[in-house]
């Protein structure tokens, strides 16, 4: 939600540096893009409403040492060349790049107007360029300007930003992500005396994988100061310094590029075919414990959003079916409802890909102030929601770039399949057969079955309405079909557990109307076939996904057998099935409209 570059360093060519930068995170939003150099002693600021991958990076060639990015998702403010970042203060001195929300934006503006101060934008971030300047009229130093400013601002943010008469960027943090990538120099860019070409601070780390892989991280509440050749954090309220330690991450640049692909999404499916078996890769003592967590918990809650949520409610069925445990499911976004049942005793477990979910993070917070323990299974490394719970377990997905989650699920559905055969005892067991679901999964993506799917997809692609049933684990993944359906083709979508349908949604079938049915041969396979002849009766074209072809089938999309880890087989060829829907309708699976692939705010 909102992309933040900035760049300070020994190299010439900031702009060029953040402009490429930006384009790395164009997937966090693509409403309109904006970059503010510095040169000759002035501010010097670019934007417009596009996305940023049309802008040529070659076109920003002044000198330059210092320069900040934005890609920015509306929030405050309609799609529009002035609300887009960076914004700046009435001397046109200071520019500023924000990710969040000034929820007291309202006062701030009035209390600012009072004195003078003029504003051409609709955004709340406005306000902030305006209230360092404010400050500076008392303090010439810039860094304290900025950080007076944040003290003013309520909410969660992440703002960078530059001053015509500093040589510094300043950063800070209050629960938008902020990630400094550091730049040792040792080829064409002369290093500084320390050893550093520069640095990058962005709100992800694939913006920068391409220049670094070590990283510093900024916590929520502090604030960095650089002048590119050293960098010093400190508390926001207090000044005090914050050491940091270098982290060197294990993502490569070519996880994170597209490759050959034409798209992320369509990248991101090919890669299950060996990221299953990464996730299933945990240490054994490990998951253990965490299986020991669940079993003395007094209350177990599973909570994510999206595509994150439905893997806590496929969960659900595992730990009941697999292990005969019982846990409370929840979106993150309607957690804090059920905060009366959390005990020191209870554990919380979040999902999350990003690690970055607001909704996600105010249920840790709710849990937490009860005293409960958190797990967080999530994907980013050193995302806030890993670096704020008592453990965290990594699904080892690689970058997931494109906005419709594919491979991160099925990494969540594995591990969570793992606690649950730690459960009941058979971790060894729910290993080997994940170790299968992976082989199965790379035999299943080949190119034979993504042309039948492609072939489907475009039969299908100009109808109004798609339908998915399933039963048991099935039925979030009905749910997930849905999410995936609608966000990249706009077509309308929805899911159902197989048996409700009779109680009311049968009434939207009609001829043809495609239903897809997801089946595994499992105790409610049975159930799942006669749903299937319920909707053929009323007219509808049936898809069975399926390890055996049924005569309830119009058309049958196979699938390996894969009993209890069903639910990440039948899933695969849904993902590919939005995709090509979306292709064949002209859309551009990577950049759904009005989404974001961080949602950074509630
Ligand atoms: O990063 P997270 O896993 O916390 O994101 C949660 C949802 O925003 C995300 O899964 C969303 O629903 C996807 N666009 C679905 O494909």
């Amino acid at each position: 939600m909102c992309g933040i570059f900035g760049y300070i360093g020994s190299r010439k060519d900031a702009g060029k540096v953040v402009v490429e930068g930006l384009k790395n995170l164009e997937y966090r939003g693509y409403d309109s893009w904006g970059v503010a150099w510095k040169s000759n002693g002035s501010v010097s600021v670019r934007k417009d409403i596009g996305k940023i991958s049309d802008v040529r990076s070659e076109d920003f060639s002044d000198e330059c040492s210092l320069a900040i990015a934005h890609t920015r998702w509306a929030t405050h403010g309609g799609v529009t060349k002035l609300n887009a970042h960076p914004h700046t203060s009435c001397d046109k001195q200071i520019a500023v790049i924000h990710n969040g929300i000034v929820e007291n934006y309202e006062d701030l503006r009035r209390d600012l107007a009072a004195k003078g101060h003029t504003f051409v934008s609709q955004t709340d971030t406005e306000i902030i360029p305006h209230l360092i300047e404010e400050e500076m009229k008392t303090t010439k130093d810039f860094a304290a300007a900025v950080r007076a400013a944040c003290l003013k601002i309520h909410g969660r943010f992440a703002v960078v930003a530059i001053h015509a008469a500093s040589a510094m960027l300043v950063a800070a943090r209050n629960g938008s992500p902020l990630i400094v990538g550091v730049k040792r120099g040792k080829g064409e860019h002369a290093p500084a005396l320390s050893g550093v070409e520069g640095y990058f601070i962005a709100s992800d780390i694939p913006a920068f994988l391409d220049q670094t892989r070590t990283v510093q991280y900024l916590d929520d509440g502090e604030m960095l100061v650089s002048d590119g050749k050293s960098i010093f954090f400190s508390d926001i309220r207090t000044g005090e310094e914050r050491p940091k330690r270098e982290i060197e991450i294990q993502w490569t640049q070519q996880q994170a590029e597209k490759g050959a692909f034409e798209h992320y999404m369509l990248k991101e499916i090919m890669d299950q075919k060996e990221s299953v078996a990464r996730a299933v890769n945990q240490d054994d003592a490990q998951i253990m414990t965490l299986a020991k967590a669940i079993r003395e918990a007094q209350g177990t809650f599973l909570v994510g959003c999206g595509t994150a949520a439905k893997a806590c409610l496929a969960a659900e069925y595992f730990f009941s079916v697999i292990a005969e445990t019982h846990v409370n499911v929840a979106p993150a976004s309607e957690f804090k409802l059920f905060h009366h049942f959390l005990k020191p005793e209870s554990l919380l477990i979040v999902v999350s890909q990003s690690g970055e979910t607001a909704d996600v993070l105010e249920a840790m917070r709710v849990a937490k102030s009860a005293g409960s323990k958190v797990l967080a299974i999530v994907n980013n490394e050193g995302s806030t929601i890993a670096r704020e719970a008592d453990y965290a377990l990594r699904i080892n997905a690689g970058p997931e770039r494109a906005v419709a989650s594919t491979k991160a699920l099925t990494g969540q559905l594995a591990v969570f399949l793992l606690i649950a055969y730690a459960l009941a005892g058979k971790l060894q067991e729910g290993k080997t057969l994940l170790l299968e679901t992976s082989a199965a999964i790379n035999d299943l993506l080949n190119p034979r079955y993504i042309e039948r799917l492609k072939t489907l997809a475009e039969k299908i692609s100009a109808k109004r309405d798609i339908f998915i049933i399933g039963k048991s684990w099935n039925y979030p993944m009905a749910l997930e079909s849905a999410i995936k359906i609608q966000e990249v083709s706009y077509i309308h979508a929805e899911g159902f557990a197989g048996g409700e349908l009779k109680h009311g949604p049968i009434a939207l079938i009609e001829e043809g109307t495609p239903c897809i049915a997801l089946i595994g041969k499992d105790e409610v396979e049975g159930d799942s076939i006669s749903n299937a002849i319920e909707l053929k009766s009323r007219g509808g074209y049936i898809i069975g996904i399926s390890p055996e072809r049924s005569d309830a089938f119009d058309e049958w999309i196979r699938v390996p057998d894969a009993t209890a880890a069903q639910a990440i087989v039948n899933i695969i060829p849904i993902q590919v099935l939005a995709y090509f829907l979306a292709v064949s309708r002209g859309k551009n699976p990577d950049m759904p409209r009005n989404l974001a692939k961080s949602v950074t705010v509630k």
